[in-house]
Formats: structure tokens, C-alpha cells, sequence
């Protein structure tokens, strides 16, 4: 029988500031779909801690990659943080979850809204070539409490280099003054229109499909405004236009 984890190895550990941190994993046999999430496993003082962590790596890139914030007294996190090259990470070699574009309606219009490391699993999808095939105009938007934190700026490059006008990247930076992003949080700036206005683009039922990740308060109160707007949630049993990954 397989054995259902993989024993990986760290191959290099970037911290983008004292909370913030990626992990690129040697585990090659892991297989996943672009969006989607799998356990991480350390031993901490003698027990197994697991915990979910979507994928920012492409699946055709050779090394796992994963985004991570430290928790203050979060077990997982605050260990994971002190990684370095050449340690020990288990794999749960079964990849899950529905924020996948195979789940998702062809539509002109994708948003991909999220907070704080919920970005990881959308940067995984648009790395995916095929995943641009789908539709007309891609709109990123990643919303933080400072603007050190609008992380992976030269995965965005490339993006907005390689599909110019087809993707649109917006940012919320909620907790300082920032010239290049918006102010305050997402559902607000849905309600009073500031986010279709930054983008040119209108959320209209007939042509958008909408994706939410991250803070589950933020899936929450996002959701309740785009159905003001006539969205609503989609399931494979009754198609509709929100798709939602809670990190917590
Ligand atoms: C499907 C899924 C995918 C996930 N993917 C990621 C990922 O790619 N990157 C990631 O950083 N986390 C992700 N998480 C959360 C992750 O699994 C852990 O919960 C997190 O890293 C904290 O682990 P911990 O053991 O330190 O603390 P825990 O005991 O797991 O969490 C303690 C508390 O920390 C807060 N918290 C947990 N995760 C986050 C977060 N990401 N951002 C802000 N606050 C948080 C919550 O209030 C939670 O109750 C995901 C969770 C799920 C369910
Ligand atoms: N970010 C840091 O500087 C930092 C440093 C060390 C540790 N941590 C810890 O890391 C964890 C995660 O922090 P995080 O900043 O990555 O994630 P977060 O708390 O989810 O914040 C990310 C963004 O989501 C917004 N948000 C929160 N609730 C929302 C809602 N209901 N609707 C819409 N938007 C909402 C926040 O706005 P608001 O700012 O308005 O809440 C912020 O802009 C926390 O436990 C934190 O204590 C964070």
C-alpha cells in the first residue's frame, strides 16, 4: 500500500517580513490540481501537528511551494517558521479542495479575491498557462494590513507582462496609507463601488465568476454584498457565481 504521507525536504525558505514566509518542498511525488490544498506535517515535541496549505507553485514547477503567516501561539506556523534548508517536512500526498477552475463556470470575467495569504492558491492557478483559456479578463485582488505584506511582486510582473490588459491587479492595503492600493476592506468597497471603479469592470450575474479566500469573515461579508448584486453561491448540484476556500 502507498503510504499516504511523503517525506519532503526544505529546498529554501524565504521570509518576506517577521510574520510573513514561503517554503519551497522537494516532495515530487505529490500531485494537485492548480488551487488546491494539502497537510503539512512537523514533529513538535513528539507529536504529528498537521495542517492544510494551498499550493502557490504550479503543478508544473518542479518544487512545492507554500505561503504562510505565523500565528502568534500557532503551533504549526511558528515552527514552520523556523525551517532551513535540508529539513525534514511530511507531505500528505492526497491534494484536495474545490478552488479549482475545472469547478468553475467559463465566464468572461474571474475574480480572485483575497486576504492575506489566501493569494497562494490563485497564484498557483494563473501560473498554469491553460487556466488563461478560460476566460477574457483575470482580476486579482489581494487585500493586507500594510503594504510590506502585498508580497510575490515579481510573480505579478510576470503575470502582467506575459497578459497585459488581461490581468488586472488590485490591492487593499487596510491599516496605512498607501498610494498605489485601496483603502479599507473588500466588501465595503464592493458596496459603495470603489472596486468595480478601480478595475473598469462591472460585477454583473451574466458574465462573472467569483473566488474568495482567506479571512472566513471576509468570505462572509463579501458574500452578503455580492448577493446584493444578484451573485450567488456555486454548487455543482445549482451553478452560480461564488466560489469560497476558508483558511480557518
Ligand atoms: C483549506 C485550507 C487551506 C489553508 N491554506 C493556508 C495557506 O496556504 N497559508 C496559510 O498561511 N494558512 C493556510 N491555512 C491555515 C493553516 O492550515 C493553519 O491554520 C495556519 O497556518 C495556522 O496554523 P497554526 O497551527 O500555527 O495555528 P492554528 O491553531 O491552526 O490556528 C490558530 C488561529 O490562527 C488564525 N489563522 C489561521 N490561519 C491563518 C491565516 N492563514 N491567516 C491569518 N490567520 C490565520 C485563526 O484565527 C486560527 O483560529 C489553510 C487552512 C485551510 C482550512
Ligand atoms: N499582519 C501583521 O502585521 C501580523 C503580524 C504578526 C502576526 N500576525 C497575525 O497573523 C494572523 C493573520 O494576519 P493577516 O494580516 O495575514 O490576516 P487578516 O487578519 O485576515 O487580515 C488581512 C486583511 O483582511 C482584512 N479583513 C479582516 N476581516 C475582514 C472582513 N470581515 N471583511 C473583509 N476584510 C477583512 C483585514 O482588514 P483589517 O485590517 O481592517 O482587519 C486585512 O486587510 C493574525 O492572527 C495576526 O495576529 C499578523
Amino acid at each position: 500500500m502507498t503510504e499516504k504521507w511523503v517525506q519532503g525536504e526544505v529546498v529554501s525558505i524565504k521570509h518576506w517580513t517577521d510574520s510573513l514566509y514561503s517554503i519551497k518542498i522537494n516532495a515530487p511525488e505529490i500531485k494537485f490540481t492548480a488551487g488546491q490544498y494539502t497537510r503539512v506535517s512537523l514533529d513538535i515535541d513528539n507529536e504529528e501537528v498537521a495542517r492544510p496549505y494551498s499550493f502557490v507553485n504550479s503543478p508544473e514547477e518542479p518544487f512545492l511551494e507554500i505561503y504562510s503567516v505565523s500565528v502568534p501561539n500557532g503551533p504549526l506556523s511558528t515552527s514552520l517558521q523556523k525551517l532551513s534548508k535540508g529539513d525534514s517536512i511530511k507531505v500528505y500526498r492526497n491534494a484536495n479542495g474545490f478552488l479549482v477552475l475545472n469547478e468553475v463556470p467559463i465566464v468572461e470575467n474571474i475574480w480572485m479575491l483575497a486576504t492575506g495569504t489566501g493569494i497562494g492558491p490563485y497564484l498557483s492557478i494563473l501560473k498554469t498557462p491553460n487556466s488563461w483559456k478560460r476566460f477574457k479578463r483575470v482580476i486579482l485582488v489581494h487585500a493586507v494590513r500594510y503594504e510590506k505584506e502585498l508580497t510575490y511582486q515579481d510573480t505579478i510582473k510576470e503575470l502582467k507582462k506575459k497578459y497585459g490588459e488581461r490581468f488586472i491587479y488590485i490591492t487593499f492595503v487596510s491599516r496605512e496609507k498607501s498610494e498605489n492600493s485601496l483603502s479599507g476592506r473588500i466588501p465595503e468597497s464592493i458596496k459603495n463601488g470603489t472596486l468595480e471603479e478601480r478595475a473598469q469592470i462591472k460585477l454583473l450575474p451574466e458574465n462573472t465568476h467569483i473566488m474568495l479566500c482567506g479571512n472566513p469573515d471576509m468570505l462572509k461579508d463579501t458574500t452578503i454584498e455580492l448577493k446584493e448584486l444578484g451573485l450567488k453561491k456555486h454548487r455543482r448540484s445549482s451553478p452560480g457565481h461564488i466560489t469560497t476556500e476558508n483558511y480557518w
